[in-house]
């Protein structure tokens, strides 16, 4: 009696778990989308934790599903972020038909076991998006890896983090938000002229005016040309010259270095980034300079 009973039990183990089965493509999604587990990502409001010295590099994956027309590539191959540092990244898609088409992005991190550290605060994968015929537009994600990451002696070894998207054709297009509210690629040109109004007066590309000179700033430490005159405090403030740090600079130097004495700002996020664009030339061109072979003799 005792051993039917054990079988009859274990039978019912067996249904329970076949029908669990069947379920478990939805019951899985539901528990990643709470847990972040499986490499899926958290989402957040804002970023509450303090940076700590601590590095990883994220790397950016794109793809479009089948059926989709769309052109869908990262901005950057990858950035390296302090744990808890925020970061900007953006992405760029373009519509390659004749028609308004939309959109949904999945997303996943690996390895799986950084998922749950991963933050997103705003990113185009949390809704439908409605890209029209043939534009173009560059989408701005931002998030930080959670400080925690650091405690966690399952993540010790992480130091390299892939952040992947794949769009696909919407299958419920309703109430589908338009990617135009992010406005076009950033323009090097735009950002040419608005540096030769806005900046040029302070700044040349390779010699030191009242600011320093800024040929390969993106990608340098901030205050390290040798030779000019830097605030203390913007020799001192342990910077990398990125897309974002330079967009906080731009936004407002003293906000994002207290003490800095750049006595101006650009307050609309469509001119930072078309200058950001320009400046970036820039560092191509001197590092062109620099790889130049030396002239056979
Ligand atoms: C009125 C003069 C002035 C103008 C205009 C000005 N800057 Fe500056 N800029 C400075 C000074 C001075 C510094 C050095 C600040 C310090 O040492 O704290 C600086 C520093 C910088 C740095 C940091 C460079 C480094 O080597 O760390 C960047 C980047 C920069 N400026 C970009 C710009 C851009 C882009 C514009 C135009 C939108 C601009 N600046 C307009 C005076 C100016």
């Amino acid at each position: 009696m005792k051993r039917f009973l054990t079988v009859l039990g274990l039978l019912a183990v067996i249904g329970v778990m076949t029908g669990l089965v069947s379920y478990s493509v939805t019951i899985y999604r539901l528990f990643c989308a709470v847990t972040g587990a499986g490499g899926t990502t958290q989402r957040v409001d804002a970023d509450t934790a303090k940076p700590i010295a601590r590095e990883v590099t994220v790397f950016f994956n794109t793809d479009v599903a089948p059926g989709l027309p769309w052109r869908f590539v990262p901005a950057q191959a990858s950035v390296k972020v302090h744990l808890g540092e925020q970061v900007l990244v953006y992405f760029e898609a373009e519509n390659l038909s004749d028609q308004d088409i939309i959109g949904h992005a999945t997303f996943n991190v690996t390895p799986d076991k950084a998922g749950i550290y991963f933050k997103k605060i705003q990113c185009f994968c949390f809704t439908e998006e409605k890209l029209e015929a043939h534009k173009k537009v560059e989408m701005p994600v931002t998030f930080f890896v959670d400080p925690r990451m650091a405690s966690d002696r399952g993540t010790a070894d992480v130091d390299q983090i892939t952040l992947s998207y794949t769009f696909f054709r919407s299958a419920r297009p309703a109430g589908a938000e338009d990617l135009a509210r992010f406005g076009d690629v950033p323009d090097a040109k735009a950002g040419a002229a608005l540096f030769a109004s806005q900046c040029s007066g302070c700044h040349a590309p390779e010699e030191a005016k009242a600011g320093p000179p800024l040929a390969g700033v993106v990608g340098r430490a901030a205050g390290s040309v040798s030779g000019y005159p830097y605030s203390v405090a913007l020799a001192q403030s342990g910077l990398i010259w990125t897309e974002t740090t330079l967009d906080h600079w731009l936004a407002g130097p003293q906000t994002l270095v207290p003490g800095a004495l750049m006595p101006m700002n650009v307050s609309d996020a469509a001119a930072r980034r078309n200058i950001i664009a320009y400046l970036k030339t820039l560092s191509t061109q001197a590092q062109h300079a620099d790889s130049t072979p030396p002239a056979k003799p």
